[in-house]
């Protein structure tokens, strides 16, 4: 049962990108089961610094098969755009297969993702806006078009028609735009569907014959646990499910199959986007870890909010996921702190302490962070590559936080460069 899915813990850009190419070594199949590019997972080898958003991480292993799942939304000339950058870089995409069930993000969901955003004024969730929520909308409307569709020219242009029947009212009465002609936007994907056509297929089957073989196979998460449409902090969070009950659904294999369940964990806390965050910084603390850790975002380049670590929302997600180990990254970055601290409770808006996440999105807003300090440290450890390396006082911090978790930790990322890792318990 060799199936490895790998999680964000937090609210993305844990370094997930880094933590699945590292494991790919040892894969023959690496999935991406839900979102689409609104994720930006960055892999550096050496000088070379890749940027992936729709192809799964394992694409850069010539071993290994990079899977877009059924679970995940695809935006076709994004994704040619994407292979065409890996090919200009030497890394062949000729070992790629794209679920048939996978739905297409139109151009029409671009559009309304940001016509909604800009209607929410205020209330805008902050999304990336790239037609992830609206063409998530269309799926479970069952209006949406498949990758099936895509591939047949005539099939296409009669679920496009028949979709935008309904996306022009939408368009027209809803936001007072003009509508959009139906044979524009069938042209506009005619390159892009008859270039991916030949990796269309049944990825539930190569998935399970891979597995039944006794293959390796990693399910790379996209967003992350705080950000799922059931267990983040809604309405502002993404709309698939990217915690581990979701890698089943968005790749179509059982949960019996699932040996492994890794978290990645930021040293810190970071976020895009709006919603509650109760350890943000909003002083030079703060500053210091977006400048220190370099926190603009990999897709809009926008500055990621930051603050502390946040044991609360991580004993949460650990729960729902059903973590076995974690990853836990940047730890370099927090180098040259005098304190580094812990959110280990939560203070709610009645003076409540509790140290149990608040299943209530307005409770949660609510809450500030209780802490706990420990000590920093000063060195720069990117070269340790094993435990005893690291400064004591960055061991405490590492312990502490897997002791609070109740979660082993399997590996520390100590650089962003590929084999910038202290291994401690392999996962695979
Ligand atoms: P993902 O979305 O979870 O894959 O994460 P991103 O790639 O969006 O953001 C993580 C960033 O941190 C990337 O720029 C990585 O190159 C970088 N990174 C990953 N691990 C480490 C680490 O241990 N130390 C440092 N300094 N950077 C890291
Ligand atoms: P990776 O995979 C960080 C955030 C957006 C916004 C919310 C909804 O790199 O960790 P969406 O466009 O999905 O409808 O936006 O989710 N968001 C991410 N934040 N990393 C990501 O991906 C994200 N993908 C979406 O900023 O708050
Ligand atoms: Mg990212």
């Amino acid at each position: 049962m060799p199936a490895i899915i790998v999680i964000g813990a937090q609210w993305g850009d844990e370094g997930k990108g880094k933590i699945v190419d590292h494991l790919a070594e040892r894969a023959k199949m690496v999935v991406r089961y839900q979102g689409g590019n609104n994720a930006g997972h960055t892999v550096i080898i050496g000088n070379m610094v890749l940027k992936l958003h729709q192809v799964p991480t394992g694409i850069i292993r010539p071993h290994v098969a990079a899977v877009l799942g059924n679970g995940m939304v695809i935006n076709p000339p994004a994704l040619v755009e994407e292979l065409d950058m890996l090919e200009g870089k030497g890394i062949s995409t000729t070992n790629l297969h794209i679920s048939s069930n996978a739905h297409v993000v139109m151009p029409y969901h671009l559009m309304i993702d940001e016509l909604e955003e800009r209607l929410r004024g205020a209330r805008a969730l902050g999304t990336t806006k790239r037609g992830i929520g609206p063409a998530y909308a269309d799926k479970a409307a069952r209006r949406g078009l498949r990758m099936q569709d895509l591939i047949e020219p005539d099939r296409f242009a009669r679920r496009a028609t028949a979709a935008l029947e309904w996306i022009n009212l939408e368009l027209t009465s809803m936001f007072g735009e003009r509508p959009l002609a139906a044979e524009e936007v069938i042209a506009q994907y005619a390159p892009a569907a008859k270039r991916l056509a030949p990796f269309v297929t049944d990825t539930s089957l190569l998935i399970n014959n891979a597995l039944k073989r006794g293959e390796n196979v990693l399910f790379e998460g996209a967003q992350a646990t705080m950000l799922d449409i059931d267990f983040g902090t809604y309405p502002y969070v993404t709309s698939s499910s990217s915690s581990a009950g979701g890698a089943c659904l968005g790749a179509g294999v059982s949960p019996l199959m699932v040996k492994e369940v890794l978290g990645v964990v930021k040293t810190y806390t970071s976020r895009v986007g709006k919603g509650p965050f109760p350890t943000e910084l909003a002083d030079s603390t703060g500053d210091w870890i977006v400048e220190r850790g370099n926190e603009y975002g990999t897709t809009t380049g926008r500055r990621r909010r930051c603050g502390w670590i946040d044991l609360v929302s991580l004993r949460y997600a650990a729960r729902v996921n059903g973590f076995t180990g974690v990853a836990l990254t940047r730890l370099d970055v927090l180098s040259g702190l005098n304190e580094i601290k812990l959110c280990v409770a939560y203070r709610l808006a009645d003076g409540t302490i509790t140290e149990d996440y608040p299943m209530n999105t307005e409770v949660m807003s609510g809450a500030t962070a209780v802490y706990e300090a420990m000590p920093g440290w000063e060195d720069d450890f990117s070269a340790a590559r094993h435990w005893e390396e690291l400064p004591p006082n960055a061991r405490s911090y590492c312990q502490r936080v897997s002791d609070l978790l109740g979660v082993p930790i399997d590996l520390i990322s100590v650089g962003a460069e590929r084999n910038d890792l202290v291994g401690l318990r392999w996962p695979i």
